[in-house]
């Protein structure tokens, strides 16, 4: 049986009894806060850092995909997706850029809370756009500030791993926001790594893949995204470190995985996207095909005049109704506009849609 408690009243202030479920959702103590009453947040009901250094130490793998809107976010919570990653891909796969290098903070933002409002459960990350973090750890602080405050984020990632990079990792984590490392191919970068190169493919730089994501694991991060590394240097990162690894096109020794969202569904099946999908993506779907198909038929419909047909024209009139505003219409002059609803009201009484009787609500 439901308890009685009192509960001050959401909007008036005011107390009163109320019966103990309904006080929980009328009341303004925030519900998943330490302050919310003795009730504990349900376990997974959203992923936090303690979750997954939960499953990191279980050795269960990490999911992670990209998602840059409402509807893609939406479907990465019913899938059960671990982390949600608001990438700056977005500049690529959603803008149409060539490089992720455009994207400014404000365009990231605006993604970063369309997302924050379709995925409840997933760890949510926002990617640090290119120039907003690299002049200085102040700056690299005020832009994580602004993701966690205005983009609704849980945590950000930046990447690299220069030493003004790792200063800026530790100055972020120190203002108390977590913060996912990326090395290996770092797409920000392109402009020094000469385009989208794989990395770790001599000694040097696979020791530097090792080494810079140990440097980042020591400015507090809590987890490194391995990208375009060859796997027996992503299976050296990930036994080094002490924390997740989440790979991209570094092979199955890693922690977790993560893809972007329009290349694991086969999304953008427009040749020039066709072409830039990368080699290590599979395809889980061939969602771009079934868009263009929905198209085509939906433009061939509306040529040829077959939608839409009576099943999608819900909306009823009363033949009353129509009678009077037939007769409206034509004091007002609108002879041929009358006519015009008369004629539709036939072919819609021949297309068997019952005439109501009763006036329109
Ligand atoms: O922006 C992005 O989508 C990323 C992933 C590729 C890790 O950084």
């Amino acid at each position: 049986m439901a308890a009685l408690s009192i509960t001050p009243h959401a909007l008036c202030g005011k107390r009163e009894t109320i019966v103990c479920g309904t006080a929980r959702m009328m009341s303004n103590v925030p519900k998943e806060s330490v302050y919310g009453g003795p009730k504990p947040q349900s376990p997974w009901e959203r992923i936090t850092l303690k979750h997954l250094n939960l499953m990191y130490l279980k050795g269960k793998p990490i999911t992670m995909v990209t998602a840059y809107d409402y509807p893609s976010a939406v479907h990465l919570d019913e899938a059960g997706i671990d982390i949600c990653l608001v990438g700056d891909s977005a500049a690529m796969v959603v803008h149409g850029h060539d490089t992720t290098l455009p994207i400014t903070m404000e365009e990231m933002l605006v993604h970063c809370r369309a997302v924050a409002r379709g995925a409840k459960r997933p760890l949510l990350v926002g990617d640090l756009p290119f120039g907003s973090y690299e002049t200085s750890s102040s700056q690299a602080v005020e832009s994580a500030v602004r993701m966690l405050k205005e983009g609704g984020m849980d945590a950000i990632k930046l990447e690299g791993g220069a030493t003004s990079r790792i200063a800026a990792a530790k100055s972020i984590v120190e203002a108390g926001i977590a913060v996912m490392g990326h090395v290996g191919l770092t797409p920000q970068a392109i402009s020094v790594l000469g385009g989208f190169r794989p990395q770790g493919r001599n000694v040097a730089s696979a020791l530097q893949v090792v080494e810079t994501a140990l440097a980042l694991q020591d400015a507090g991060c809590f987890a490194v995204v391995l990208e375009c590394v060859p796997s027996p240097v992503a299976a050296a990162a990930t036994s080094a470190l002490k924390i997740p690894t989440i790979g991209i096109g570094a092979g199955p020794f890693c922690s977790g995985q993560v893809l972007v969202y329009h290349d694991l569904l086969g999304m953008l099946q427009h040749p020039h996207h066709a072409k830039v999908t990368p080699k290590f993506c599979k395809q889980y779907g061939q969602v771009g095909d079934s868009i263009n198909e929905a198209l085509l038929q939906y433009r061939e419909d509306v040529v040829n005049r077959s939608f839409p047909d009576a099943a999608h024209t819900p909306y009823r009139i009363s033949a009353n109704e129509v009678d009077a505003f037939l007769g409206e219409l034509g004091k007002r002059g609108l002879n041929e506009a009358a006519s015009a609803a008369a004629e539709a009201a036939e072919k819609d009484a021949k297309a068997g849609k019952p005439r109501i009787e009763t006036p329109a609500d």
